[in-house]
């Protein structure tokens, strides 16, 4: 885009964050609030809720995906990043963000995440905050050709004492390494980008 001195004027990045859980006071969906309130000016975090409105995959209709997958899939490809913001189920990501992850990898040849940059983080009530559940991710991202940021990793334990009662991230060290991963993605980011 050409600015009036005639210079290129830069576009505004936009990362696509995507919570895992869908409680409605969920820890993992309030830090992905945070996460909007610390990038940097010239990048926004959009987001894609409602992952319940995504049907239980079924390969039968890959090639026919439903409206709400379509959607994702659209939202996938016109970021510049992806921000998964998952809690813990039993040691892995909760079932709606897998089948979220699976819908928009297919049909094969057509993965809407292939070659994102891509960043993850988690809060849990334990004291292994998402660790588990975080490295299930990245396993998946491999196949997926996705490009995740290694570091740094934000882990936020014991949440309930870390966000207050509406929700509202007040950890400044969890806030410190959510700025840290941010940063690093967008910069990873436009690494990505001109290396293209
Ligand atoms: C089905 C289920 C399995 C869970 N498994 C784990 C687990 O493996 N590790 C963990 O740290 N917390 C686990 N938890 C507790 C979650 O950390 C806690 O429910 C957290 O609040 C979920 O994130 P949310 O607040 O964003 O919904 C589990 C919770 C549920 C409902």
């Amino acid at each position: 885009m050409a600015g009036i001195d005639g210079r290129c004027a830069m576009a505004r990045m936009k990362i696509l964050g995507i919570s895992g859980s869908l409680r409605e006071d969920s820890y993992n969906t309030a830090a992905l609030r945070a996460a909007q309130e610390l990038v940097p000016e010239d990048v926004v975090i959009e987001t894609f809720d409602r992952l319940d409105e995504i049907p239980p995959f079924n390969q039968d209709d890959e090639r026919n995906p439903p409206e709400r997958v379509v959607e994702l899939k659209q939202r996938v490809m016109e970021a510049d990043a992806i921000l998964f913001v998952t809690p813990e189920y039993n040691f892995s990501i909760p079932g709606v963000l897998k089948n979220a992850i699976d819908w928009a990898s297919r049909p094969y040849g057509d993965n809407a995440w292939a070659g994102k940059p891509a960043a993850i983080m988690g809060a849990s009530v334990s004291m292994t905050g998402t660790a588990r559940a975080q490295y299930h991710l990245r396993q998946s991202m491999v196949f997926l050709d996705m490009h995740p940021v290694n570091q740094p990793e934000v882990m936020i334990s014991n949440a309930a004492e870390r966000f207050s009662e509406d929700g509202e991230l007040k950890d400044e060290d969890s806030k410190r390494f959510m700025t840290q991963l941010l940063d690093n993605l967008v910069e990873w980011t436009r690494k990505l980008q001109s290396a293209a």
